[in-house]
């Protein structure tokens, strides 16, 4: 038995300065580096001074030899947290332990990468880690190599952490999102204790129920100051993270992919890497933490052409007229769309061959030859003589048990040997990491896409993966996601031009790895306004608003059954990527005046919603607000929401903090045209007939911080939008 001597080389310590953050480890050349420091910006060359083993006395009853946390907690060899990697090999080499290190600062000092060799387990690991100097975003990521010889047994990958972030002990909540189908973003608040936080997701889909992020708030933190933290796992497949309590205090927050038994094997010289993780953190609260993410993610989305355009107003023909496709109410839905001011026409499920209910005809990506005797091109041109761009509905990774697909080829759904089929919504998966499973479905959609002025798609996935057993009968869960990426990838070279959305039965696939390779999230099925608002809101805390699908659905809802007014409707998907969901052909006068009222007042601010800041509000007594605008900027658009019946007599006022104290504004209510009288508020007073008149209202920035505006006496499930100019 030989042992190997203690870590004793001397510290260096590496910075990473963004505008407002900074992060700092202490690097040894014969071990992981140490995390010192995740936090407010420090001074340029500030340094801890003294290593940190120098700063701590030993407790009673511990190892002789100081454990700290480090950016890559080992496993087996003295750190008793959460490690960073649990593997083996065949039962042997466990222990993970680096004995060398090597970094590199980048010339620009934005960006490090640490190698870690850990000779004994025969392993190296490297972490990336990138602070954008400009939006404080923190990108790490991972990668393990498997440097045993050739011959060796494969190294058997049980959790890899993409990242390990420390956060200071004087973080005291956690807010996660949890769902379903129908109600994603559903905000859970907990309080950080000695106990492990953890959330995991074992669904094969990023999901409603568990979002791959979450938020950790300093004491003191509010919605528009004080110290949070954010992180997310850009990945839409399993994945897990915990935070854990520390002896020094302090909390470990790791984050990356959830491995089923098997999945990640690394033969000899094999690597993988981890997905990102996307971390910042602000001293502007949750408002200011969001504004970091929405840049981060401004910068990722891969726009045709490089720049997104204005986004189009759509209308989905889905609860307009699900499965039922008559050409000719097809044809007279897209002339009604035209005519309100609709921009893309998205043809949703049920165009298909064999595609009258959901139990049968997924896989057979042609036109049903009932519905569409000629195909799809005389809608398509249709649609397109009318101005609109013609978009298109597909579930790639999903089959029909009851499909010409899965009778030629039942063995290309995801499955396990003995045990049963299970489908949810009649359908099962594919196996799109076989090259034949995606060649063929990339065939199917590029001669589609090839053969009609097709220039946008929904990409469905509305099942969670169960039994997701490949032609091996090895767990496909992790081969699942890569596949589903390249498959997009794929397509949007054959096609650059190719806007594509993502939706999971709602908002089941809503991460920043998807968002690399779409551009519009269908953030729920579930279109009810009111509910509406809190979804919109959790999603807002990190995605943009220009990417969020918000449509004018029917009332009463077809989701809750709940009836609002089109006023309300339209205020609340206002902000988002606009749409409209409903039979247009069937409205009455009013209500479609109303209509076109909503869609050209988006029309109008939409290039000011979609290259803003939003910062979120909550005025109490079942006021929500938002106030869309650029700090030091000369327009704001604020909308507040009313979302139950008042307990007050008298309203609060709404301080609006991002406005610059020393300059005034000019007031006025924003109402669409065609709007009746009555619908945005209720209850007159002087001051609400006056930012209503053309002038409207001049009043100071300082006392619009501090004091506040008024708002006025709304009746449930309205909203009062005002737009504040400076002067
Ligand atoms: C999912 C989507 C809906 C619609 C249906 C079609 O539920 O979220 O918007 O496309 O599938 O089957």
């Amino acid at each position: 038995m030989a042992y190997a001597a203690l870590p004793h080389s001397p510290a260096e310590f590496v910075a990473l300065h963004g505008r407002h953050s900074s992060l700092v480890l202490e690097c040894h050349a014969d071990e992981a580096p140490l995390w010192r420091y995740w936090g407010p910006r420090l001074a340029d060359g500030c340094t801890p001074g003294l290593p940190l083993r120098e700063t701590r006395p030993l407790p009673s009853f511990m190892l002789d030899h100081d454990q700290p946390l480090s950016a890559l907690p080992g496993f087996g060899v003295g750190w008793f947290g959460q490690s960073a990697l649990l593997a083996h090999r065949n039962g042997r080499d466990f222990a993970f332990a680096p004995q060398r290190c090597e970094w590199q600062h980048s010339a620009d000092g934005q960006r490090l990468t640490v190698t870690l060799h850990d000779a004994v387990a025969h392993l190296r690991a490297t972490l990336h880690l990138a602070l954008d100097a400009h939006s404080d975003v923190l990108r790490m990521h991972t990668t393990l190599a498997n440097t045993a010889p050739a011959g060796t047994a494969a190294l058997d990958v049980g959790w890899l952490a993409a990242a390990t972030l420390p956060l200071p002990s004087s973080c005291t909540q956690v807010r996660s999102y949890s769902g379903q189908h129908m109600m994603e973003f559903l905000l859970q608040q907990e309080a950080l204790t000695r106990s492990t936080w953890r959330r995991e997701n074992r669904r094969g889909r990023t999901s409603q129920d568990c979002f791959p992020g979450a938020v950790v708030c300093a004491e003191g933190s509010t919605a528009h100051s004080g110290l949070v933290f954010g992180a997310h796992l850009a990945w839409s497949g399993n994945h897990q993270q915990s935070i854990e309590w520390l002896h020094d205090g302090q909390y470990q927050w790791q984050l990356g992919e959830w491995l089923a038994p098997g999945e990640l094997r690394l033969a000899p010289s094999a690597e993988v890497q981890t997905p990102e993780v996307v971390a910042t953190l602000s001293t502007q609260g949750l408002n200011g933490l969001a504004a970091n993410f929405h840049t981060e993610l401004r910068r990722r989305l891969p726009w045709p052409g490089g720049t997104m355009k204005p986004r189009p107003v759509h209308l989905n023909t889905w609860e307009a007229l699900y499965f039922n496709h008559q050409l000719p109410d097809l044809l007279a839905l897209a002339d009604a769309a035209a005519e309100v001011g609709v921009e893309r026409f998205v043809l949703d499920d049920g165009w298909f061959q064999g595609r009258e209910h959901d139990r049968a005809a997924l896989g057979d990506w042609w036109a049903d030859a009932r519905k569409y005797p000629q195909g799809l091109q005389p809608l398509a041109a249709h649609v397109v003589a009318r101005g609109m761009e013609f978009g298109l509905w597909f579930e790639p990774e999903m089959v029909n048990p009851d499909s010409e697909l899965h009778r030629a080829h039942p063995d290309w759904a995801l499955q396990l040997d003995g045990r049963p089929m299970l489908t949810a919504r009649n359908q099962l998966v594919l196996d799109v990491s076989r090259p034949e499973v995606s060649d063929y479905l990339f065939n199917k959609m590029h001669r589609l896409l090839s053969s009609l002025p097709i220039s946008y798609i929904k990409w469905d996935h509305n099942r969670d993966l169960a039994c997701a057993g490949n032609a091996q009968g090895v767990a496909a869960w992790r081969a699942q996601v890569p596949a589903a990426y390249a498959l997009m990838d794929r397509l949007r070279a054959a096609h650059p031009a190719l806007e594509i959305e993502s939706c999971s039965g709602g908002g089941g696939r809503i991460d920043y790895a998807v968002l690399q390779r779409t551009h519009r999230v269908w953030t729920s099925d579930n279109i009810d306004a009111l509910s509406r608002v809190d979804i919109q809101r959790g999603f807002l805390q990190f995605f943009p608003p220009e990417i969020m699908g918000a449509h004018i659905g029917t009332a009463p809802a077809h989701s809750t059954g709940r009836t609002q007014a089109m006023a309300f409707r339209g205020a609340v998907a206002l902000p988002g990527h606009l749409g409209v969901e409903l039979d247009v052909r069937h409205l009455d006068g009013s209500t479609r005046a109303q209509l076109k009222g909503w869609i050209a007042l988006y029309k109008h601010w939409r290039g000011h919603l979609h290259h803003s800041q939003v910062w979120l509000g909550d005025a109490g007594d079942h006021t929500v607000w938002q106030m869309h605008g650029t700090a030091g900027g000369s327009d704001f658009l604020l909308l507040s929401y009313r979302t139950a019946p008042s307990s007050q007599r008298y309203m609060r006022s709404v301080l609006l903090p991002m406005l610059q104290a020393a300059c005034r504004y000019r007031l006025r209510v924003v109402t669409p045209e065609g709007l009746p009288e009555d619908q945005l508020y209720c209850g007159s007073a002087p001051f609400f007939d006056a930012l209503r008149s053309p002038d409207g209202v001049v009043m100071d920035g300082s006392w619009l911080q501090h004091a506040g505006l008024p708002l006025p006496r709304n009746k449930a499930e309205t909203a009062f939008i005002v737009h504040l100019q400076r002067l």
